[in-house]
């Protein structure tokens, strides 16, 4: 029979309490998830209370808040704070997305924050992204071409070329939406994610690359793409407003053209 419960030493313990000073007026309470590899002990739940009055308006104000003022212990990654990094990435009030793109104001009750799930965590808030990256290796997101480029001139491209890389090139590669995808928390290892699929696709439809059939060639395989299951995860949580399910419906697209 399947259990569902967590190992003993991961399940969440109740942690430490922060109060905001006495007399505050716009209190918002921030239910942290931390865990330290060195510690010894299982994660646990901080609790941190804030004055709106005194804070940013992001989910990133309240946690670099935090960290400056009331716990330096508190780890996470940031470094734009605009959208463009992706480093911010995080589970906030049940849906992935970017803490700097946030607002506090959009969540109602107490500010629930965990890492990414689904991917091993290096400390608190920080996942580790060792497997994503060494797939993004392996799908040479670079141009590939044997034509030199003209001796005076960069590769051109029509409009209507450029115009299909919409949509694609905006990807951060954040992960929020290869660690909403059920089919990548069970298959991580061999089904490689929509941020990739999607990545794998921008190369796939740019007029100036000529790896085509080799990077499909590379994508055709039981679970390096079709374990995509058409969720919609995905598309639903991508903070960037993107759709790798569309993506991902491309390139198998183009599988069936040319197998057909
Ligand atoms: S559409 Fe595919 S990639 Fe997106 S969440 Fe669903 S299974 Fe995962
Ligand atoms: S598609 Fe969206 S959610 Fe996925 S990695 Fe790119 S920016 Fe992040
Ligand atoms: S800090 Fe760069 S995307 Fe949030």
């Amino acid at each position: 029979m399947a259990h569902f419960r967590l190992p003993a030493n991961s399940r969440l313990q109740p942690g430490k309490s922060f109060k905001a000073a006495p007399g505050t007026k716009r209190v918002k309470s921030f239910r942290v998830y931390r865990w330290d590899p060195d510690a010894g002990e299982n994660p646990r739940t901080d609790t941190y209370e804030l004055d709106l009055d005194a804070c940013g308006p992001m989910v990133l104000d309240a946690l670099i808040k935090i960290k400056n003022e009331i716990d330096p212990t508190l780890t996470f990654r940031r470094s734009c704070r605009e959208g463009i990094c992706g480093s911010c990435a995080m589970n906030i009030d049940g849906t992935n997305t970017l803490a700097c793109l946030k607002p506090i104001e959009e969540v109602k009750d107490d500010v629930n924050i965990h890492p990414l799930p689904h991917m091993p965590v290096v400390k608190d808030l920080v996942p580790d992204l060792a497997q994503p990256y060494a797939q993004l290796q392996s799908i040479e997101p670079w141009l590939q071409s044997d034509t030199p480029p003209p001796p005076d001139a960069e590769r051109r491209q029509s409009k209507e070329e450029r115009a299909k890389l919409d949509g694609m090139w905006e990807c951060i590669l954040c992960f929020c939406c290869s660690t909403a995808c059920p089919s990548y928390w069970w298959n991580g290892d061999r089904y490689l994610g929509p941020a990739l699929l999607l990545a794998a696709y921008r190369w796939i439809v740019d007029s100036r690359d000529e790896a085509t059939g080799r990077r499909l060639d590379a994508l055709e395989d039981p679970f390096k793409l079709y374990r995509c299951h058409t969720i919609m995860n995905c598309t639903e949580t991508c903070p960037k407003g993107l759709n790798p399910a569309r993506a991902i419906a491309g390139i198998k697209r183009l599988m069936a053209e040319r197998q057909g």
